[in-house]
């Protein structure tokens, strides 16, 4: 033991006994952030023995690993001096231009100046939150909508105001009336979050013709968009759809992420905004963690230089295709009756909702026992819905597995409905308490 070291004592000054003798120091914003409440059950649901339907990992066994750490390796030998040097807080350029060519695959024209790099589109959407809200403005957002945005959410204090989707995605109605009851509250709404296609965690894609009205309803009540879109090359047809910047370059936010395309592990995402904005993104970039990494921006542009990374995004739209097969075809295989699921047509998630009287986050330990785990629907609402729904990811185990995986989780479903149908809907309470899941299952 480190003799310098003071032992710490969990009496307080007061000598009231606290686990956190930090606790009264925190800042306000310090309470939203919670931790996972199921993270034991997270490690029981990683072991082998254990389909996981929980976790949103891509899948990273197509890469071409052996020529890539050749390609690594390279960089470092050749412009290592610059690769492990401090960087600017805008990005790397080369990499600013080869990201608006990725880009125009959706229809998106971007200059490279009003581009910022983060350390994934996550960092995009913590710097977004931190410019625009102060504690209590109002975000809206789809009713469920990703959980790590709800979390930056919750770090800036914002309040999130779900807005209803449909198998069409957000519904332009329901923003309408949303923007309308918080101004009539006196609330300020900021902004609208969406993910158009293939959206964590209900698998739905925002209808074309509805992308123009959210477009027109938000410019009409002046709102900002921030359109975040990690997905939408992942279409299993290779079919894609209009960004909503394509179609708004003064109102939108977009948001890009190399993570599900390329390599998570990098956290290489990015932000495009209207250039005041892009101004203090780059400020609050540089405040936050002064530039991203450098070799990570490198190794991106070096693998959009000299591999076919459209031929990769074609091979993983294959992959995560054939296990979305395996999803649907095992879910209408083996769940029982009054069970629903999103027809996802690219991305990763299906969204299950179970009967009446089947609690989905009461009932997750009673599937890791079964060998089976999925993320309750309770994790993507900031208000404690979803209960009756569950997030199922088909992109990180093989058919094989997901198959299996489904047969387990319907014969638990039909044991919780059997229970019901019994004893009625009080028969087992939670024992989890609310939920959220841990970043890594996003
Ligand atoms: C909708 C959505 N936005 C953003 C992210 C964060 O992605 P990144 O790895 O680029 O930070 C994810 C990751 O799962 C996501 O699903």
């Amino acid at each position: 033991m480190n003799p310098y070291q003071r032992q710490s004592s969990p009496v307080t000054a007061t000598g009231a006994h606290n686990l956190d003798p930090h606790l009264h120091r925190y800042a306000a914003r310090a309470t939203g952030m919670t931790a996972s409440e199921v993270r034991a059950l997270f490690a029981v649901a990683s072991r082998p023995e254990v389909v996981s339907l929980a976790g949103g990992m891509p899948n990273l066994a197509a890469l071409p690993l052996d020529s890539l750490s050749g390609e690594i390796a390279d960089l470092v030998a050749r412009d290592g001096m610059t690769a492990l040097q401090y960087g600017s807080a805008h990005g790397v350029p080369a990499l600013r231009e080869q990201i608006c060519e990725v880009m125009a695959l959706e229809g998106v024209y971007g200059h490279p100046d009003d581009l910022v790099v983060t350390v994934g589109s996550q960092m995009a959407l913590d710097l977004v939150t931190r410019i625009f809200c102060d504690p209590g403005d109002v975000v809206l957002a789809e009713g469920p909508s990703y959980v790590g945005a709800l979390g930056t959410f919750a770090a800036y204090q914002a309040e999130v105001v779900h807005v209803a989707m449909d198998a069409e995605g957000l519904v332009p109605e329901s923003l309408r009336q949303a923007i309308v009851a918080a101004r009539r509250a006196g609330q300020r709404v900021k902004f609208l979050y969406t993910i158009p296609n293939f959206h964590n965690p209900a698998g739905t894609t925002l209808a074309v013709a509805r992308r123009v009205e959210i477009l027109d309803i938000c410019a009409r009540h002046g709102v900002l968009v921030v359109e975040d879109n990690p997905y939408g090359l992942l279409g299993f047809d290779g079919q894609t759809y209009p960004a909503l910047r394509s179609m708004d370059l003064d109102n939108v936010i977009y948001l890009g992420s190399f993570s599900k395309t390329f390599a998570s592990g990098l956290r290489v995402g990015w932000a495009l905004a209207p250039h005041a904005v892009r101004e203090k993104l780059v400020l609050a970039a540089e405040a936050a963690a002064l530039c991203p990494p450098t070799l990570n921006q490198m190794i991106v542009s070096r693998y959009l230089t000299t591999h076919d990374w459209r031929g990769q995004i074609k091979s993983f739209q294959q992959t995560y295709r054939e296990r979305r097969d395996a999803m649907l075809s095992a879910l209408t295989q083996y769940m029982p009756a009054g069970c629903e699921w999103t027809d996802p047509d690219g991305g990763f998630f299906v969204w299950l909702t179970v009967p009446d009287g089947v609690d989905t986050k009461a009932m997750l330990p009673r599937a890791v026992t079964a060998r089976v785990a999925y993320v309750s629907g309770t994790g993507f609402y900031a208000n404690g819905q979803g209960n009756r729904q569950m997030r199922l990811s088909f992109c990180y185990p093989t058919p094989e597995r997901i198959h299996e995986g489904v047969r387990r989780l319907a014969g638990v479903l039909e044991g919780e409905i059997d229970l019901y149908r019994t004893f009625g809907p009080t028969s087992r309470k939670s024992a989890t308490g609310p939920q959220t899941p841990s970043p890594n299952t996003e």
